[in-house]
């Protein structure tokens, strides 16, 4: 049975891999500069005798070959990590001062070196190709995955099927969650300027008050969600920043907002972003100002494929039991991941990387987040696990 030797595998290379984790949380890099990472990655594959190659700069792409078969399985990685200062107390704690893995791409990156090295021993007990991706910049737009995707990582050859796990800290160690469908929003950004005549603050009516064309611009926005957007699809629409005007008195001539938009839904959130400028466009005319808009398409939603789902979560079921596999709960927080399920089957799912009795319960992207080790172990087993039955 290949899903006991991948287990026992995995729990005895867990000690160097636990390690290796170490090695990467403990020396960080941003988006799109992974470069240390990058090499690491490929010194790791050149130990195991491993052959790859770069794209992106930093993205590292090993192909795995089994027994002849027409079978094309991909599995993705993500390497980047965040600009946040830690605050664990760990030896592993963070070298590079304001960066840190605290999205777990040290995790997902430790965990497919672990299955690379496994699938690579086992190779005579499963069929095809794997494509082995270790990704650059997912925390960053325009997102590693549209980049490698335009560079080609999808062709010669296009995989059937691609997976990637994440860490979830409010998940227990142990168990893993999937659903089929909807899983991630998409995220685009709003950059909106307001520009007006500005003037003395006792003259109102001598000036076209930006402030006050903010403020309708802000209230005005939030019907896109509650008047025009399915209520049976999530949505969310948030103003974060507003700036402008500098003293008491004075009405200023420009206002500059930012904010955040996302859906589950392709063709609504196109819709939408036509939606936005009528209301942005329109209130500031009714105001005798001006108004630049600027939307800046980011990630895609992430839809997972059904079947695809289905064979990767009774392979967790057959991994670590029944009991310990669960359905997602779906969020609008975002991922490239998107991109890849834009074009081939796929299946985003989360691994159990949190321990309320140890105490483990930090979000992502927060400065005190970690995980709980063992989830290394399942992490590896599963990626091998998807590499060989998927
Ligand atoms: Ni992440």
């Amino acid at each position: 049975m290949i899903q006991e030797t991948i287990k026992a595998l995995a729990a005895s290379y867990f000690e160097e891999y636990r390690s290796i984790r170490h090695h990467l949380h403990a020396n960080p890099e941003l988006s799109f500069k992974e470069y240390q990472t990058s090499k690491f990655v490929q010194s790791q594959l050149n130990h195991l005798g491993i052959s790859h190659t770069i794209l992106g700069e930093t993205g590292v792409i090993a192909i795995l070959k089994g027994r002849p078969s027409d079978r094309i399985i991909a599995l993705r990685a993500d390497m980047d990590a965040l600009p946040i200062h830690e605050e664990n107390n760990v030896a592993y704690a963070s070298k590079n001062d304001g960066v840190m893995h605290a999205c777990g791409h040290d995790v997902h990156t430790t965990c497919l070196l672990g299955a690379a090295r496994i699938l690579n021993e086992l190779k005579d007990q499963w069929d095809g190709t794997i494509k082995l991706i270790f990704q650059p910049g997912e925390e960053k737009n325009p997102g590693g995955a549209s980049i490698l995707i335009k560079e080609g990582v999808l062709n010669d050859p296009t995989p059937q099927r691609i997976y990637a796990q994440h860490v979830h800290p409010q998940l227990e160690v142990g168990r893993m969650n999937f659903a089929a469908g909807k899983v991630m929003a998409s995220a685009d950004e709003i950059y909106i300027t307001v520009k007006g005549k500005g003037g003395h603050a006792a003259k109102p009516n001598l000036t076209s008050d930006t402030i006050l064309t903010a403020s309708q611009i802000v209230v005005a926005l939030q019907q896109v969600i509650s008047r025009n957007n399915n209520p049976l699809s999530p949505s969310v629409l948030s103003i974060c920043t507003i700036q402008g005007g500098f003293t008491t008195n004075v009405i200023p001539s420009e206002v500059k907002m930012m904010g955040t938009f996302r859906a589950m839904n392709e063709k609504w959130r196109f819709e939408a972003h036509n939606r936005i400028r009528t209301i942005i466009e329109s209130t500031a005319k009714a105001n005798g100002a001006e108004v630049e808009l600027e939307i800046s398409i980011g990630y895609p939603s992430v839809i997972n494929d059904a079947d695809t789902t289905s064979v990767a979560s009774s392979l967790a079921s057959s991994l670590i039991g029944e009991a310990l596999v669960g359905e997602a709960e779906i969020s609008l927080g975002a991922e490239d991941f998107g991109f890849y399920t834009q074009e081939i089957p796929g299946c985003f799912f989360r691994l159990g990387t949190g321990n309320i009795k140890k105490g483990i319960v930090s979000g992502v992207h927060t400065p005190t987040f970690d995980i709980d080790e063992d989830a290394i172990k399942i992490g590896i087993s599963m990626m091998a696990y998807l590499g060989a039955r998927g």
